[in-house]
C-alpha cells in the first residue's frame, strides 16, 4: 500500500448472471466489501464501489440452453434479480453495471487490441476439444472431467473448484462434453495466449511486494508460482459465439475468454460511473485498488488480471485482494443446482425488514480464514441472544428511561464519577479499535468490537441502576442517562458499516443527523436539551416456527434432489454379457486410507475364493474403522488395475445417490457365506 493514498477503488467480483444470488455470495464478497466501503465513506475518504453482472462465458450459455431461451434473456433476467437483491440488503455499490454494455465491449476490445499490438500474446494453433454432435468447440464449463491434480471427477475445462487449480480442457482425465455428454474429439484451432510462463518473474516480484496479503490469498498464489512447472501460457480467446468478439483479423467466430473480459468490466463500470474522472481511479499511482472476491477467483485477480494490467502499461495494479473462503450451509456445500442455498430474494420476502440480522450473522460467521458454516439455529441465536438481548436491549432501556424521566429531552450531565470518566474514555476508544480491524479486513473482529460497545452500555446501566437511583438521587441519574445516550449515539455511528438499516433507525429515534466516523471519538454528541423521538423496537425475537419453516424448506430441497435425479437406463445388455460378471459376497477384513488421497481406501477382502486387495473410492463416506466386518458384493473377475501403485483386484459394488454419495448395498437378512454368487 502506498504510504499515503488519495482515493480507494473497491471492486466486488462480478457475479455470473446465470442464477440468483445466495448467502454464500453475500458472506464471501459483497458484505465485506460493503462494510469496508461504508466505513471509508463514514471517514470521509474518497472511495468508489464498483460491481456489475458478468454476462459472458459458458455459464450463461449453458443456462440459456437449459431454460430454452437466448443468452440475452438469461442475463437480462438475472442481472435485474441480482441487482435488486444486493440493493435489498443495502449493498451500496456506486454502480451495478453489466458486461453486455456497449462501453464494456469497447473497453475490453480496446484492451485486447492494445496487448495484441504490443505483441504480448502468442498466437498458437492447438488442438482443442470439439463436440461433433453439437458442432461446437468445448471450452471451460462446456467440458468436465477428472482433475489431474486432485482427482475431483467434476472439474471444469478451465478450473477445478475443489483444489482451485486452473486447468486447460486438455488436462482433464476422461473429458466429457456437457452439451451432449459425448466424448469430445480434438480439432485444430487458432487462439491467442497470454504467456504467463514468460511473465512469471514479473508476477513473482509483484507478489513479493504484497506479503501483507491475507495468508490464504498469498499462500495460494505462492503455491502456483512454486509448483513444479510454474505458470503456463493461457488462452485469452475462445471458439464460442457469446462474448466480446476478438478484434483482430482472422478471429471470426471467436470471442474473448470470459476471464479476460470480466475484470475489465471493473474498468468499464468506472468509466460509466465517472466518465470524466475515471482515469484518476485507474491510472493515478495514489489510488489504492482493492478487489473483494471469493477464493475460487484468486488466481484470476492475483495473477492473470495483474499480468494483463502490467502488460498494458497504463494501469495501476491491485494493492490488495482480500479473498474469503467458502460458506457452507447446514454442514453441506452450497449448491445452486441442488437448490441447497438460502436465496437472497427469498430471504427478503420471508424476513422482511430483517436484512441486518442476516448481515450480522454472516459477518460474525464470515469465512475469513477458513470455510465456515451457516445454520438457521445459529442465525436464531445471533438474533435473539445478541441483537435483541444486547444491542436492542441497551438502546431500548436508554430511550424508554429518557422518555420516562425527561419526556425525551437529553438531560445535562452533572458531576462525573471516576467510573463515569473511565466509561467515557473507553467509549472514545472504540472507533479506532473497530477501524483498525476493518483496515486489516478482519470484519468479524470489527463487528465483535462494535457489539462490545453495546455490552459496555449494558454493563454501565446494570451497575449504576438508574431505575433504582431515580428515587433517591435524581441528579446522579441525569449524568448516567446522559452517558447512556452518548453511548447510544456513538453506537449508531459505528454500527453503520455493518448494520446500515439499524443505524438509520437509531439516528431517527435519536432525532439526529447521520454522524460521521470521527464524531464517535467524541463523547458529547447528544447536546443537553436535545429532543429525541419515540423509540421503536430495533430487533424482534425470532421464534422457533419461523426457523422451522426454513429448515423444512431445505429438507425439501434435499428430498427433491434425491428423488428426481434418476439416471436413465443404460442400453440393453444380453444375459450372456451379464453372466460374464462374477459377483460374489465378501467381507471387509482390513481397511486403511491410501496415503495422500482424499478418496481412496485400501481394503482387504475375504471373497470366499481368496483374500485380496481392492482399492475403493469410498473414503469420503466411510472411515476405515467403520467398515471392518462389512459384507459387500464384489466383482471378482475384473481385470486387476494399479491404483496409486497398489494392485487392486476386483471392485466392490456401491449404490450412488444423485449427489454421488456412495453407500453399501448390503443384505439386512442373515449374512451370506463369503463367496456366495450374486446373480
Ligand atoms: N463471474 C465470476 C464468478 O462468479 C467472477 C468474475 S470477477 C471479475 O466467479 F473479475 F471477472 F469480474
Ligand atoms: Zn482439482
Amino acid at each position: 500500500m502506498p504510504a499515503t493514498y488519495k482515493r480507494t477503488l473497491v471492486t466486488s467480483a462480478l457475479p455470473y448472471a446465470n442464477g440468483p444470488v445466495h448467502i454464500g455470495h453475500l458472506a464471501g464478497c459483497y458484505l465485506p466489501s460493503d462494510i469496508f466501503v461504508r466505513y471509508k465513506r463514514s471517514k470521509g475518504e474518497d472511495v468508489i464501489f464498483i460491481c456489475g453482472s458478468d454476462e459472458h462465458g459458458v455459464p450463461i450459455t449453458i443456462k440459456a440452453k437449459k431454460e430454452g431461451v437466448s443468452p440475452q434473456d438469461v442475463v437480462d433476467k438475472y442481472h435485474k434479480m441480482m441487482g435488486d437483491a444486493f440493493k435489498g440488503f443495502g449493498i451500496s455499490f456506486d454502480i451495478y453495471s453489466r458486461t453486455s454494455n456497449k462501453v464494456h465491449h469497447e473497453t475490453a476490445s480496446d484492451f485486447f487490441k492494445t496487448l495484441y499490438d504490443k505483441h504480448v500474446f502468442t498466437e498458437e494453433i492447438t488442438e482443442q476439444y470439439y463436440d461433433t454432435e453439437a458442432k461446437q468447440f468445448l471450452a471451460d464449463r462446456y467440458i468436465t472431467g477428472t482433475c489431474p491434480k486432485c482427482s475431483n471427477p467434476n472439474a471444469y475445462g478451465d478450473q477445478c473448484e475443489k483444489c482451485g487449480s486452473t486447468l486447460s480442457a486438455t488436462d482433464l482425465i476422461n473429458p466429457q462434453s456437457t452439451l451432449s455428454g459425448s466424448k469430445p474429439v480434438l480439432k485444430e484451432t487458432k487462439n491467442w495466449f497470454l504467456p504467463l510462463d514468460k511473465l512469471q518473474p514479473k508476477i513473482q516480484s509483484y507478489l513479493d511486494q504484497h506479503k501483507d496479503w491475507k495468508t490464504n490469498v498469498y499462500g495460494q498464489c505462492k503455491s502456483w508460482l512454486d509448483s513444479g512447472e510454474g505458470l503456463q501460457p493461457r488462452a485469452m480467446t475462445r471458439d464460442l459465439n457469446w462474448g466480446v468478439p476478438v478484434p483482430v483479423k482472422g478471429a471470426e467466430g471467436k470471442v474473448l475468454y470470459v476471464w479476460f473480459d470480466a475484470p475489465i468490466g471493473y474498468i468499464s463500470a468506472t468509466k460509466e460511473l465517472k466518465p470524466d474522472t475515471w482515469e484518476l481511479y485507474w491510472k493515478d499511482k495514489s489510488t489504492r485498488l482493492i478487489h473483494f472476491i471469493g477464493k475460487d477467483n484468486i488466481v484470476f485477480h492475483c495473477i492473470i488480471f495483474p499480468s494483463m494490467l502490467m502488460e498494458h502499461g497504463d494501469y495501476i495494479l491491485p494493492d490488495n485482494v482480500p479473498a474469503n473462503e467458502f460458506l457452507n450451509l447446514e454442514g453441506d456445500k452450497i449448491s445452486t443446482s441442488r437448490n441447497w442455498a438460502v436465496w437472497l430474494h427469498e430471504y427478503l420476502i420471508d424476513f422482511k425488514d430483517k436484512q441486518d440480522v442476516l448481515r450480522y450473522t454472516l459477518c460474525s460467521n464470515a469465512p475469513e480464514t477458513k470455510d465456515n458454516d451457516f445454520t438457521w439455529a445459529d442465525f436464531q441465536t445471533k438474533n435473539n441472544s445478541e441483537l435483541v438481548a444486547i444491542l436492542g436491549n441497551f438502546v431500548n432501556r436508554t430511550l424508554v428511561l429518557t422518555h420516562k424521566y425527561y419526556n425525551g429531552s437529553v438531560p445535562a450531565p452533572e458531576t462525573y464519577t471516576k467510573e463515569d470518566l473511565l466509561i467515557l474514555e473507553q467509549l472514545a476508544s472504540f472507533p479506532d479499535k473497530i477501524a483498525s480491524a476493518i483496515e486489516q479486513f478482519k470484519f468479524r473482529e470489527a463487528l465483535a468490537e462494535m457489539m462490545n460497545l453495546a455490552r459496555l452500555g449494558n454493563k454501565y446501566l446494570a451497575e449504576t441502576e438508574p431505575w433504582k437511583l431515580i428515587k433517591s438521587d435524581e441528579i446522579r441519574v441525569k449524568t448516567i442517562m446522559n452517558i447512556a445516550l452518548q453511548i447510544t449515539c456513538n453506537l449508531a455511528v459505528v454500527c453503520e458499516p455493518f448494520l446500515p438499516f439499524t443505524s438509520q433507525k437509531l439516528f431517527g429515534m435519536l432525532n439526529m443527523p447521520l454522524l460521521k466516523w470521527h464524531s464517535a471519538k467524541q463523547t458529547s454528541n447528544m447536546a443537553a436539551g436535545h429532543q429525541i423521538n419515540k423509540e421503536e423496537l430495533l430487533f424482534a425475537k425470532i421464534e422457533d416456527p419461523e426457523i422451522q419453516l426454513q429448515i423444512d424448506k431445505l429438507a425439501q430441497s434435499k428430498s427433491v434432489n434425491t428423488a428426481t435425479v434418476i439416471p436413465p437406463s443404460k442400453p440393453e445388455t444380453s444375459f450372456d454379457e451379464f453372466s460374464k460378471m462374477d459377483i460374489r459376497t465378501g467381507t471387509i477384513l482390513e481397511a486403511e486410507r491410501v496415503p495422500k488421497t482424499d478418496k481412496l481406501l485400501k481394503l482387504k477382502i475375504d471373497t470366499g475364493i481368496d483374500t485380496r486387495t481392492v482399492v475403493s473410492g469410498i473414503a469420503e463416506w466411510y472411515k476405515p474403522e467403520e467398515i471392518i466386518g462389512q459384507q459387500v458384493s464384489i466383482l471378482v473377475n475384473l481385470a486387476p488395475r494399479k491404483i496409486k501403485g497398489i494392485e487392486s483386484r476386483g471392485m466392490i459394488l456401491m449404490a450412488a445417490n444423485s449427489q454421488g454419495e456412495l453407500s453399501f448395498v448390503s443384505a439386512t437378512k442373515p449374512a451370506f457365506n463369503n463367496g456366495s454368487e450374486v446373480k
